[in-house]
């Protein structure tokens, strides 16, 4: 056999064996992009379903009779593009965008007679918010200029009075900014998405804690960015671990919750700020810090906005502070980012309604909010007070004015049996499982907050059902073959 037949029947042999095959024919240009477009146009037309496997690259390589090169390019262009995804040791595959069944935003939901839900991290139902934002929207109501700026059209950022009383309200809890330097959001998650969207493109590299908010995990998942999680200890990121991860790959932006990670507890200590500032500016990546789990002042540290300013975006939102329904949040961005971001929120929406806006800001200007956020971290406070009693013995971590416990259970208990057995108990919490960046395995832990029951007579119900759980060994209920 010559060398030219031998070579045809090989790529005979390739093309019978490939599961896809493009024409490449009638696609212009670098063959590379060639079958990076082919991908595209096959994932668009259903061709290439969500979740198919791709034919080995040096199968595709010998049908197409290309080199591998030519493949492991076009594969990595399209993952570029957000269409396809590697798993080292498993292949390349078709991403799902719409796999996002991670269960995060677990609703509100119609409780049962008795039964306590302690899954989500949400303000107090405090009586009296209800009454200071009637104060507040009167006031507004009452105002004709306020109303009239609320009726227009604003600069993307927001209005510049607004940004300016929240400017001050950041810089009383050791953000310095004036109202240039803020962009208003809706909220926490439309502050995430929409730094993401700005700042990233399809298939770029997103790094969190191994345990993070389960909203960053769903941007990412939408926009078709890569997320991996880093190692965590007490200190917050593991900075060895992540600089390993900065010499292999190139991650573009690091999310962190330096004051209090969700669903951890975990604060970032100052000196491992200062480690991932550094290294920040020697990999050249970009960090969004996430301070929506407001906390009070004298609970914080430097934020990594101060350390690396030209870096680090620090978002917060006041859904935790005051009423999630208010949905407004504030982004600090450096000037040279500013204008990115600017163009996202335009392109997505003009701007954020002006009016939650206007209401919140009377309700700073009038030190309202102010009393209503130390009315709820004392209370915070005394229900982290009950936690520490009930909890005594075991395992967990907590800040006293953050709404969340992270319970390591004691063994045999497996998180997903012990989250079973409390929701037969009359209590709601969560599994590690939905705080898991990547695949990253989950730990035997639970997460649940101190802050959506009415009083604390109903936290103290729930705990004491919990405590009991504690000290009663799972039954042995899967028996498989
Ligand atoms: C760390 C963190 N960031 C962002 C959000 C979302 O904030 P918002 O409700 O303002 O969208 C949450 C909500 O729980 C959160 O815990």
């Amino acid at each position: 056999m010559t060398f030219s037949t031998q070579a045809f029947s090989t790529q005979t042999k390739a093309r019978q064996r490939c599961s896809w095959l493009p024409d490449l024919t009638i696609y212009p240009g670098p063959r590379y992009r060639a079958l990076a477009d082919a991908i595209s146009d096959a994932v668009r037309s259903g061709a290439l379903p969500a979740g198919t496997r791709l034919p080995p690259q040096r199968l595709l390589a010998d049908a197409l009779g290309v080199t591998t090169g030519t493949i492991t390019r076009a594969y990595a262009e399209a993952e570029r593009r957000g269409i396809l995804t590697a798993l080292v040791g498993s292949g390349t595959y078709v991403r799902d965008h719409n796999t996002n069944k991670t269960p995060i935003f677990n609703h509100p939901v119609q409780l049962e007679q008795g039964e306590i839900d302690l899954s989500m991290s949400l303000t107090i139902p405090d009586p009296t918010r209800i009454e200071r934002f009637g104060r507040a929207l009167q006031q507004v109501s009452g105002d004709a200029s306020a109303l009239a700026a609320a009726l227009s059209y604003q600069p993307e950022q927001g209005m510049f009075e607004r940004r300016n009383t929240l400017a001050q309200w950041l810089t009383r809890y050791g953000v310095t900014a004036t109202a240039e330097d803020l962009l208003l959001t809706q909220g926490g998650q439309h502050g995430i998405f929409t730094t993401l969207q700005s700042l990233l493109r399809p298939g770029e590299l997103v790094l969190s804690d191994n345990l993070t908010y389960p909203g960053l995990i769903a941007a990412c998942k939408q926009l078709g960015l890569r997320h991996q999680g880093i190692a965590m200890d007490g200190e917050g990121m593991d900075v060895a671990a992540l600089e390993r991860v900065c010499q292999q790959q190139h991650p573009r932006l690091i999310y962190l919750m330096p004051d209090l990670n969700n669903p951890t507890s975990i604060r970032m200590s100052i000196k491992r700020r200062h480690q991932l500032a550094e290294l920040a500016a020697r990999y050249d990546f970009l960090i969004l810090e996430d301070a929506t789990q407001a906390l009070p002042a004298s609970e914080r540290l430097m934020p990594l906005c101060e350390i690396a300013p030209e870096r680090a975006c620090h978002l917060f939102s006041f859904s935790k502070l005051l009423a999630g329904g208010i949905c407004v949040g504030v982004i600090k961005a450096p000037e040279h980012l500013m204008r990115l971001m600017k163009n996202a929120l335009r392109a997505q929406c003009w701007m954020c309604p002006p009016l939650p806006a206007t209401i919140l800001c009377q309700w700073i200007d009038s030190g309202e909010a102010d009393e209503q956020a130390q009315w709820q971290w004392h209370e915070v406070s005394e229900r982290q007070r009950l936690v520490a009693h009930y909890l005594e013995g075991y395992v967990y971590r907590h800040n006293l004015y953050g709404f969340m416990v992270w319970l390591n259970l004691p063994d045999p208990w497996r998180a997903s049996d012990f989250v079973q057995a409390a929701m037969r108990e009359g209590v709601r919490i969560l599994s590690a499982e939905p705080f898991c960046a990547g695949n990253h395995p989950a730990p035997q832990a639970v997460r649940f907050c101190v802050s959506p029951p009415g009083d604390r007579q109903q936290l103290e119900i729930a705990l004491q059902r919990l405590q009991r759980l504690l000290q009663t060994p799972p039954q042995c209920m899967n028996m498989l073959v």
